[in-house]
């Protein structure tokens, strides 16, 4: 009876401690990097790159993005990922499990401000296109809820807002204290007739 009781809270303590990871997502140019650090540090939780990771294991660059292939790095972070880890990267969510995450953190950005980033990031017509299109759409924060449940996956927007603002907004849903932003770029851009803008030809 003791035995099983033991091995009951030992399995217990195993889930919860599994459970513990939080994931940073979100398109290129949103913010991830620019506010993981900060995060990071408040919450003592060690960051793991994705983008890094892909470079060390040498996975191919083109241009200046890496081609991530998602099954081998599901494979390599078997061994990197802690209970404390914070996943950054856009494909994060694709390189998790349910079980090992407590949260996922999608950060969003208008696509009016993410244009010019992609614009003095010189990305290719195209480059900017699928970014901007999958933007617009919530792809990232769709497949979040898709893989991950609706109740771990949140938004936020950090349109207009300081780095610091933002660390501030992904705390206050960390600690439970916000759901974060509901956000629908379509209609926005739908209303200013800018669907051509954006989704050409
Ligand atoms: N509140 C904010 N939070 C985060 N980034 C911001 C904020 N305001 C402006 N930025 C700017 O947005 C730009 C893109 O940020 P960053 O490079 O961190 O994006 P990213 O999501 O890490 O992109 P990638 O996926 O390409 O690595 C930077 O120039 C950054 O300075
Ligand atoms: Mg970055």
């Amino acid at each position: 009876m003791i035995l099983c009781i033991l091995v009951l809270q030992k399995f217990l303590t195993w889930l919860v401690l599994k459970s513990n990871m939080l994931v940073l997502t979100g398109n290129p140019g949103v913010g991830k990097h620019t506010v993981a650090e900060e995060l990071a540090e408040t919450l003592d939780y060690e960051i793991v790159d994705i983008n890094k990771e892909a470079l060390k294991a040498g996975m191919p660059k083109q241009d200046d993005s890496i081609d991530v292939d998602v099954g081998q790095m599901k494979i390599l972070l078997k061994d990197k990922l802690i209970e404390k880890s914070l996943i950054v990267g856009h494909l994060a969510i694709y390189v998790v499990s349910k079980t090992q995450v407590s949260k996922s953190i999608v950060l969003r950005k208008n696509p009016y401000d993410l244009i010019q980033i992609y614009e003095k990031r010189n990305y290719t017509d195209k480059k900017k296109n699928d970014n901007l299109g999958s933007e617009i759409l919530g792809v990232i924060a769709y497949d979040s809820i898709e893989k991950l449940g609706a109740d771990k996956t949140f938004q936020v927007n950090t349109t207009c807002l300081a780095p610091q603002q933002t660390v501030k907004k992904i705390l206050d849903v960390i600690h439970g204290n916000s759901n974060g932003d509901t956000i629908d770029w379509l209609t926005e851009i739908s209303e200013k007739n800018d669907l051509k803008k954006f989704f050409p030809d």
